[in-house]
């Protein structure tokens, strides 16, 4: 007779598309790394769908699941428990399923931000000046209220769309200053951290023109964008002479945290694991 076998623990990633998300590589490789009886598991689910597959994941033995595109903002609807931060930011990227039935929502993406920059720039410290985020959809706004959090005296925001940077404004406080995007000269030399949230520069998309001869090298320079790892903004930022962050060590840190929701320690983010995702790239 075969030998009885605890059933595994399932996680996974809920969205569409939902074919090249790299969540599935980071988790395997945990829980492989960690030695748990587990699988995470890419979930291709349409809008109509979600709420009903959510309900139901509990009770086919899932501990939890990452949310994203274009589910973020429906994971809090589902959730009987929101963590601060996801309300405030009006979104999820992890759910976390209790033994009670119930529903956790939680936001990873600023600590995943923030613990990158940490690890990538130990020496830098918010208070010493302002910050600049080109963008305001949902990575800008948990970026600025982690960049806020940790002491940033000011943000100076500007976005393609006016209003999207009106409503975060309203939603995170008066320390964020709009700025026209034909302004950006005249803050640049002042900034000390310059983060790009928007698309721009990902592969297939249009490249982000700035007027890169008035940084300052002291600015440290960060792209959430990671395919490619090395966008033209990082390069030219490094050519200027700035310290640069890229987006890929962000994408690992949420999922560590999100893997120490479901699996009660906090993995490690690896050269190795680096290396592994870094691979998987199409750039
Ligand atoms: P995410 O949740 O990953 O932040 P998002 O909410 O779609 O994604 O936000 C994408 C950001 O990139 C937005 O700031 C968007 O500007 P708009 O709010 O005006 O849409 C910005 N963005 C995308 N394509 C852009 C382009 N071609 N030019 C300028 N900004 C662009």
């Amino acid at each position: 007779m075969r030998k009885s076998r605890k059933s595994p623990t399932l996680t996974g990633v809920i969205g569409t598309p939902i074919g090249h998300s790299l969540s599935p590589v980071i988790h395997n490789y945990w829980i492989e790394k960690y030695n748990e009886n587990g699988i995470y598991v890419p979930l291709e689910v349409t809008r109509t769908n979600f709420k009903e597959v959510v309900e139901i994941l509990p009770k086919m033995g899932f501990r939890g699941v990452n949310v994203t595109i274009p589910h973020k903002e429906a994971a809090l609807m589902c959730a009987d428990l929101v963590a601060d931060n996801a309300a405030l930011l009006g979104a999820a990227n992890t759910l976390s399923l209790r033994k009670n039935g119930k529903i956790y929502a939680d936001n990873t993406d600023g600590y995943g931000f923030i613990q990158n920059l940490k690890e990538s720039e130990p020496t830098w410290r918010a208070v010493t000046g302002p910050a600049l985020v080109l963008g305001a959809g949902g990575g800008s706004r948990a970026i600025i209220y982690s960049l806020l959090r940790e002491g940033v005296p000011k943000v100076y925001l500007t976005n393609r769309t006016i209003e999207r940077a009106k409503l975060l404004q309203n939603d995170l406080g008066n320390r964020i200053k709009i700025i026209d995007f034909v302004d950006l000269e005249k803050v640049l030399d002042e900034v000390t951290i310059l983060v790009n949230t928007t698309s721009l520069g990902m592969i297939g998309q249009p490249e982000l023109k700035l007027p890169y001869d008035k940084l300052n090298q002291r600015t440290l320079v960060y792209d959430i964008v990671y395919n490619p790892l090395k966008t033209d903004f990082l390069k030219r930022a490094a050519e200027r002479g700035c310290r640069t962050v890229d987006g890929l060590g962000m994408l690992l840190h949420q999922a560590a945290s999100s893997y120490q929701f479901w699996f009660g320690k906090k993995p490690e983010v690896s050269l190795e694991l680096r290396t592994l995702v870094t691979g998987k790239l199409k750039a």
